[in-house]
């Protein structure tokens, strides 16, 4: 038998920590990833200001970050290049977090965080299709992947 003293002690320091972890978490939430998700959205780079590896086709576009092709609001744009023109799509939060048009004259699915990292990192759209190779594949951590989210949710 562990004596009672021990055991509330044991269950006080275990509650404590975890509201400490809670606490930390919500603060280090809403405002720095923001922040983070504009640098990432803007210059494509982490929080250390390294670059975050992708793979695309684009070329040089493709080494700045997400404004260089979904502009500086994230509606979309039209870029003609020497290879051809590319037009990318609309990627407010508040746009594609609800069945949203496509290209074909089609609706697509909203996309969640989940869908969206699965669109970010692996190039797979919310509806299961494969995305042009043009959008870069990036190897990008949750918590960078959410803070572009709210950044996206900014605009
Ligand atoms: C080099 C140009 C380029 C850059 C840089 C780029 N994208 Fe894209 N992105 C595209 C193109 C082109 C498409 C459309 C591909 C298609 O329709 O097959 C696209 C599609 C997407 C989609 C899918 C939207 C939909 O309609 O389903 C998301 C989400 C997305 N991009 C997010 C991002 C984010 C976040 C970044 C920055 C971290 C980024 N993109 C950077 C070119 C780019």
């Amino acid at each position: 038998m562990i004596p009672r003293r021990i055991l509330y002690g044991g269950l006080v320091v275990v509650v404590g920590v975890l509201v400490m972890v809670a606490a930390c978490g919500s603060e280090s939430e809403t405002p720095a990833d923001v922040a983070l998700g504009e640098t990432i959205y803007v210059e494509g780079t982490d929080a250390e200001g390294t670059q975050i590896t992708r793979t695309t086709e684009a070329g040089i576009l493709s080494q700045t970050g997400c404004f260089a092709c979904h502009g500086t609001d994230a509606q979309g744009r039209s870029i003609d290049t020497k290879v051809g023109q590319f037009d990318t799509p609309d990627i407010r939060w508040s746009v594609i977090s609800q069945p949203f048009p496509n290209d074909e004259g089609g609706t697509d699915p909203a996309y969640d965080p989940a869908g969206f990292a699965k669109a970010v990192r692996e190039g797979i759209d919310s509806g299961g299709g494969q995305l042009d190779p043009v959008m870069p594949r990036w190897e990008m951590t949750d918590p960078e992947v959410n803070a572009v989210i709210a950044y996206l949710q900014t605009l």
